[in-house]
Parts: C-alpha cells; sequence; structure tokens
C-alpha cells in the first residue's frame, strides 16, 4: 500500500487517490438465507436495510416472539477481513464487495472536486466495514434536537436518550495498566453492560497519543470529561467497538443477529435483495414493499411482501431518502420530473444533508519524533508487523489490539476562538436562511433551517458544545481537524431518469455557506497555536498544509478548497426528524408525516450532526426506536 493511504486510512477514511477517484463501483451480491425455506407473504413488520439501525430494531422487535419480521438486506453475510481487529480492522474499509463506493456530483466550492461517498452494504451496514470509534455527542447536542419541538418537551434529549446509550452498548473497562500508563479517565455509570454490542479497549496505546493528548490540555479552557460518554467536550480517550472476548470487529450483525435470527421462528432475513419501493393503500398506508434479486435491473415483475404493522426503513442517509422519493414520498416537484405518482409531497425528503467535512492530511510534521511505534510502522514495517502479529497470536495483546485509534479532542468554538467565535456566531445568525441554500428551497425547509441556524448559533457561543475535532493517532504526521457542524447543507435525490437502479445524486454542496469558511479558518489558527505553543512545540513541527505561509483567510480558505474532503462517512439528516412545518420528515416518533405504518430509524433521522461520529447515536436512536414501535403495536 502506497504511503500516501496510510494517514487517511488510519483515521477510518480513505486515501486522497480513491477520494477522488473516477467512477463508481457497485458490488451487487445475492445470496439468500432461507433459514426455514420460503419467506412468508406478510410479516408483521418489513425492514428496509439490515445495517446498523436496521439489524438493531429487528432483534428488539423480535425477542418477545409476539411479532414476525423480515428483514430485507442489498448487500450480502460477510465474515470476511473487516471483522477483524488485528490494528487492521478498519481496512474492511478498501474491501469493494461490501460496500458502494460512487462519486458526490461535482462540488463547485471545491474546485469542482467530487467527493467519495461511501456506505457499508452487507449485512450489518456500515457498523461492519467503520473505523470502530465509539463516540457520543455532547448533552447540548440531543437538547439542541429536542429543541426543534414546540414546547421543549422532547423524547429525544440528553436525559431521554441517556437510557438508551446506555442499552445500547455493553462497556468494558480498560486493564488498569493501560489506564494508569496512558491516563485514562472513564465512569461507567454511563454506560450499560447486557448489549451485545461492545465497547473496549487495545491492550496498548500508541505512545505519542497520551503526549498529544496532553498537550491539547495545555490550552486554556480543554476539559477532560470523567467519560467519553459524559456528553462533554475536552481532550478524552473513548473506546473501540471491539468485542475484547475475541478480538474482533463488533457489530450489528454479530451484535444483533449471529445466533439470534436463526433461534427465532419469528425472525426471517434474506440478502442479496434491492428493495424499490413502499406500496401503499389508497388510504396511504404503507402496505408493504417491492423488491428485487440485487442482480436484476429492472423493475418489472418485483416480487412484494406485505406489512401488516409497519414498514420500517433503515437503508441510511443515502438510500433511505432514494426509496422515498421511488415511492412518491417527497418533494413534488422532483417526483414529478421522474413522472412518479405523488403520494405525499414532502420536501424534507432528501434535503438537510449533513456530513463531517474533513481536512486531509497529513498537515503537521513533527521532524523531531522520538516515539516507537507509531501506527504508520503498519505500512512499511515488515519486523514490526511480524512481531505485532505474533505478540498478538500468543497473547492476544499488543498494537493488533488497536483498531484506528482511541483519542481525540473535541472543542468548543470559545475555547479554540476566544476572540473570535462571537463575532462568526453573529454573522451566522444573522444570515437570510435561504440565502445559502438551493436555490427554489421550499418553505418549510428554509423555517427548519432557520432553526436549525439559531440553535446552532447558539452552540457556536457555547462551552458545552464541540465543532473542532482533531483525531490524535499518535504519529508524527497528523491529518488536519474534522468540523463537526457544518453550517451547509446538501441533498440527495433520485435520478429522474432511473430512480430505482441510478445511483442517487449526493450533492454535499460543501463550503456553500460561507460561515463554514469562518470556522475552518479558525481551526487552522488553533492547530497552528496547539503545534506552536504546547509542548508539541519541542518536537520541531512544520505544517505542511495548508502551509506556513498561508495566513490570510481567503488564502487559508483557497487552500481548503483543493484539499479538503466533505465527508468522513458520517451522512445525516434526509429524513429529519422535526415538525412537518419545519421541514421534517419524521415526528418525535420516527412515523413519516402523511402515511400511516411507515417509520425510519437509521441516522437519516437526525436533525442536525452530533459533535462526534454518529454509529454510537444510530445504535441508541434504534434502540428508542425499538421501544417506540413497540409502544404503538
Ligand atoms: C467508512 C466509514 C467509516 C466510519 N467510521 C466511523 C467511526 O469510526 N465511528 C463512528 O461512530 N461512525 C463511523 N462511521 C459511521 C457509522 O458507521 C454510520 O453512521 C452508521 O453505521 C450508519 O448506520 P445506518 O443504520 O444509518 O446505515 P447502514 O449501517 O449503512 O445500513 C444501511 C443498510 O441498508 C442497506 N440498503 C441500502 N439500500 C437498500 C435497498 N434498496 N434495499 C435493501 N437494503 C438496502 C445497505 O446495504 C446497508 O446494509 C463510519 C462509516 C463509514 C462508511
Ligand atoms: C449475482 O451476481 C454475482 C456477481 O456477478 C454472482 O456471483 C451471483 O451468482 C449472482 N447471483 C444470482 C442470484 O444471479
Ligand atoms: C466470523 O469469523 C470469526 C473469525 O474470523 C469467527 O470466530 C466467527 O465464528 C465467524 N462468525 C460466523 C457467524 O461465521
Ligand atoms: C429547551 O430545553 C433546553 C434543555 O433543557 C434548554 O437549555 C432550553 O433553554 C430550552 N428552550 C426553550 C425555548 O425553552
Ligand atoms: C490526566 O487526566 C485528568 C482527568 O482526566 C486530567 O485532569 C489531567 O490533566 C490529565 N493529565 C495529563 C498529563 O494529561
Ligand atoms: C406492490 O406494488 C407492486 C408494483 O406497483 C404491485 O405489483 C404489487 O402487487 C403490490 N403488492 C402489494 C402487496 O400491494
Ligand atoms: C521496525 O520495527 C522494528 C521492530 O519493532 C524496530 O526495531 C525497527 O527500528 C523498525 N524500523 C523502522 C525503520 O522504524
Ligand atoms: C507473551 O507474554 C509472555 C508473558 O508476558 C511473554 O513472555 C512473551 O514474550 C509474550 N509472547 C510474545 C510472542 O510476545
Ligand atoms: C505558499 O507556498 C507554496 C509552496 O511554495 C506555494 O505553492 C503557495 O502558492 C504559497 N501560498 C501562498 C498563499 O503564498
Amino acid at each position: 500500500m502506497a504511503l500516501s493511504k496510510v494517514s487517511l486510512a488510519l483515521v477510518g477514511l480513505l486515501s486522497l487517490v480513491d477520494a477522488f477517484g473516477p467512477g463508481a463501483r457497485s458490488i451487487v451480491h445475492s445470496t439468500i438465507l432461507q433459514r426455514s425455506g420460503q419467506l412468508n407473504a406478510e410479516y408483521d413488520y418489513v425492514i428496509v436495510g439490515g445495517g446498523t439501525a436496521g439489524l438493531t430494531v429487528a432483534d428488539r422487535l423480535t425477542e418477545s416472539g409476539q411479532y414476525s419480521v423480515l428483514v430485507l438486506e442489498l448487500g450480502v453475510f460477510q465474515n470476511g477481513s473487516s471483522v477483524t481487529t488485528a490494528g487492521m480492522g478498519y481496512l474492511g474499509l478498501l474491501d469493494p464487495a461490501i460496500q458502494l463506493q460512487f462519486p458526490s456530483v461535482p462540488q463547485p466550492e471545491l474546485n469542482g472536486r467530487v467527493a467519495d461517498v461511501r456506505v457499508g452494504v452487507m449485512l450489518g451496514g456500515s457498523s461492519g466495514m467503520n473505523g470502530m470509534q465509539v463516540h457520543r455527542g455532547q448533552k447540548e447536542d440531543y437538547d439542541r434536537w429536542a429543541s426543534y419541538f414546540p414546547g421543549n418537551k422532547s423524547k429525544w434529549n440528553w436525559d431521554n436518550i441517556l437510557p438508551y446509550f446506555k442499552k445500547a452498548w455493553h462497556f468494558h473497562p480498560p486493564n488498569s495498566d493501560v489506564a494508569a500508563e496512558n491516563n485514562i479517565t472513564y465512569d461507567a455509570q454511563y454506560w450499560g453492560t447486557t448489549s451485545n454490542i461492545h465497547a473496549s479497549w487495545p491492550t496498548e496505546m500508541w505512545p505519542f497519543q497520551k503526549t498529544e493528548l496532553a498537550a491539547f490540555r495545555e490550552i486554556p479552557g480543554v476539559g477532560s470529561p470523567p467519560d467519553s460518554g459524559a456528553g462533554l467536550p475536552g481532550a478524552f480517550w473513548y473506546p473501540a467497538s471491539v468485542d475484547p472476548n475475541v478480538w474482533l470487529r463488533s457489530f450489528a450483525r454479530p451484535g444483533h443477529w449471529d445466533g439470534i435470527e436463526a433461534a427465532r421462528s419469528n425472525y426471517h432475513t434474506l440478502t442479496g435483495h434491492r428493495v424499490l419501493k413502499i406500496n401503499f393503500s389508497n388510504g396511504k398506508r404503507a402496505t408493504g414493499v417491492s423488491f428485487v434479486s440485487a442482480n436484476t435491473t429492472s423493475a418489472a415483475n418485483p416480487l412484494t411482501v406485505t406489512a401488516r404493522k409497519e414498514v420500517i426503513l433503515a437503508a441510511g442517509t443515502i438510500h433511505t431518502p432514494k426509496i422515498l422519493q421511488a415511492s412518491g414520498v417527497g418533494p413534488q416537484a422532483l417526483l414529478q420530473s421522474a413522472s412518479i405518482p405523488v403520494v405525499v409531497d414532502l420536501p424534507g425528503v432528501g434535503a438537510n444533508f449533513q456530513d463531517h467535512p474533513f481536512q486531509v492530511g497529513p498537515s503537521i510534521q513533527l521532524t523531531n519524533f522520538p516515539f516507537f511505534p507509531d501506527p504508520n510502522q503498519f505500512f512499511f514495517n515488515n519486523t514490526f508487523i511480524a512481531e505485532s502479529q505474533a505478540e498478538f497470536d500468543a497473547n492476544r495483546t499488543g498494537p493488533l489490539t488497536i483498531a484506528s485509534g482511541n483519542a481525540a479532542a473535541f472543542l468548543s468554538m470559545p475555547v479554540i476562538a476566544p476572540t473570535a467565535f462571537a463575532d462568526i456566531a453573529t454573522r451566522y445568525e444573522a444570515q437570510d436562511a435561504a440565502a445559502y441554500l438551493p436555490p427554489g428551497t421550499d418553505n418549510d425547509v428554509v423555517r427548519g433551517y432557520n432553526a436549525q441556524k439559531k440553535a446552532l448559533a447558539k452552540a457556536m457561543r457555547s462551552r458545552g458544545a464541540a465543532f473542532y475535532n482533531f483525531f490524535v493517532r499518535g504519529t508524527s504526521n497528523e491529518p488536519g481537524p474534522i468540523l463537526l457542524h457544518p453550517l451547509s447543507r446538501g441533498t440527495v435525490t433520485i435520478d429522474p431518469t432511473d430512480p430505482y437502479f441510478a445511483l442517487p445524486r449526493v450533492d454535499y454542496r460543501a463550503l456553500t455557506n460561507p460561515a463554514d469558511g469562518d470556522l475552518l479558518v479558525e481551526f487552522t489558527r488553533f492547530t497552528r497555536r496547539v503545534f506552536a505553543t504546547t509542548s508539541l512545540s519541542s518536537y520541531n513541527p512544520v505544517e505542511l498544509a495548508p502551509g506556513a505561509n498561508v495566513t490570510s483567510p481567503a488564502d487559508i480558505i483557497a487552500e481548503l478548497r483543493g484539499r479538503m474532503v466533505p465527508s468522513s462517512f458520517h451522512p445525516v439528516g434526509t429524513a429529519a426528524m422535526m415538525p412537518k412545518n419545519l421541514g421534517g420528515v419524521v415526528d418525535e416518533e420516527l412515523r413519516v408525516y402523511g402515511v400511516k405504518d411507515l417509520s425510519v430509524v437509521d441516522a437519516s433521522v437526525m436533525p442536525d450532526l452530533p459533535g462526534a461520529y454518529t454509529q454510537q447515536t444510530v445504535y441508541a436512536i434504534a434502540e428508542k426506536a425499538a421501544d417506540l414501535i413497540k409502544a404503538r403495536a
């Protein structure tokens, strides 16, 4: 593997070469898991997408034995390389057989470049190939979601989602030597111990990580929360989604499906099949779905299955809006352009699209680096790899127990830009909400963005909301920061010429809101400050990107246009849980507006991004969704 891939693969992302490579790779499979022969004609629940959220909900809905469930999954059952932790588990990212990778539409504000859209396509979905980092957002993120609903008594504020973080994750403390050696603090009260989805720690950390983390803590205002799950910003350690009993990736398939589906006669799974659309009765009740084998490219004569109680969409942020639109639930003008009969004109479907923009690195080179080893050894040092493998085989210890990494800074704007944050927030808040949304955006969606704008401006002024994320990898050449709350909003829409089979049109609309540029300029200034003014300065940092000569805001932004990628593979927001008059797609019960017996349970329901990567929150949403669905069964 080329060295240029190193830093990116290690942050759970891909190389520049891949990120902007041409053409789409779409791998389809058809493995039918027929535990008990044929599918039934009817189930209580039909779940579309056997991914992170889909398998979690399916497990919970089938556990009582009272309800029958069918999961329809496009991808395959696979148990290959991405399953091992072995320091390289994130290399599952590189396996084309378990994912869909294709280019976004060109991004004018990124010099016309296209970005890489990448989602897991297998039983287990994106949890089967992600970077395995486990963190949740800040309390304020979930309270912000609550604030979008009138009365501010949402079921989704921090207090109400915390029990589901506990239900969703089985926490294993770090071993005491590792904790002491690295100054890891944790507090098990923020976690549970009953889930089969595991959050655990490697048996060692890269030696430079603790130095780097301590350096961030030298900056005034940078906190050290009692636990990564405490819902507070700071510089801290966090666990990985690894099952420490077997040192394998812990993801939705082993956690919520292996040994479960086969033991429950009320639970069926069909992989290798693509759901095309939801069937609606005249009364706009979702009655079932139409689907075809993944190898089929014709919508003629689809298979169908009936849902007695509900159809549950869990196809992820990229595919859930596509399926809704193809079924006639979405913006009327788009549906008409594709000759799709309108079931409900719901303009929020596919709007409000967000992901975490990332400054691909390396951005800083420490030219005096007296630490060994660092994660890059995996890419060029065969002796190190062999020794690590031998240690892992003999003792289940060592570098191969590390997933993609366990430490980062998640920092608020008042901490990273104490003299600039207030003006940035004021300027942002004064924007006309429609000004930077796509031309012709529906009024409801504009109103919803206005509500987000007020809430995010408040977050910018708060010490409780992290905007800046720097992944502390423990190497001498770290990539640049990630923007946790981008203010630009994109779209995901069907291709009107082929709504069922063509790839959706994914437009990040990166950097379309100039306030993102304001934030990113401060990110660059702050990152420089960290390396120049803390103990990190003793390792002779040399700035590789944007480059020490790049100082004016305009030059910083110009450099980012050529380097930034708009995605860290954490897409959300395309079926937002917001009031309908704010452009929402689902209510607080996760039911789609305007139709009956249709809900969405995946990452697409997040109204805006949490100040964290998304898997921990997806599992918590799914756990809560299952309770909501059972309560109305
Ligand atoms: C490369 C990568 C790295 C990441 N790293 C991290 C990380 O380190 N930490 C973190 O917290 N988060 C990370 N994430 C994000 C996290 O994994 C996702 O937010 C989460 O898994 C999304 O869950 P989901 O249920 O919404 O969708 P998914 O898990 O993607 O599930 C959707 C499922 O629906 C299926 N599907 C789609 N269309 C159809 C159809 N028409 N018919 C039938 N089935 C269909 C798909 O095949 C898939 O299995 C990463 C994601 C990626 C892609
Ligand atoms: C679908 O296509 C894949 C890849 O070409 C092939 O391996 C598989 O056998 C096909 N499945 C069916 C059911 O045709
Ligand atoms: C998946 O692979 C791992 C080891 O590679 C093995 O321990 C596990 O049993 C496998 N699971 C299934 C369901 O095949
Ligand atoms: C809503 O609730 C949050 C958290 O409880 C609180 O901070 C906020 O001020 C409330 N907003 C309104 C409009 O009442
Ligand atoms: C060790 O952790 C504690 C609590 O998280 C923190 O206050 C302290 O600053 C840390 N020490 C170093 C050297 O990072
Ligand atoms: C669903 O719709 C398809 C295509 O419109 C139709 O062929 C099928 O009969 C419908 N199935 C059910 C169960 O309503
Ligand atoms: C490679 O790894 C070995 C064993 O861990 C170590 O002794 C050696 O210094 C490393 N070589 C380089 C070039 O880093
Ligand atoms: C395994 O652990 C033992 C005890 O600590 C140690 O002596 C041995 O060298 C280790 N084996 C490898 C291959 O690292
Ligand atoms: C900074 O220096 C690099 C390398 O010499 C050059 O390519 C770039 O144009 C310079 N940028 C500015 C803003 O001066």
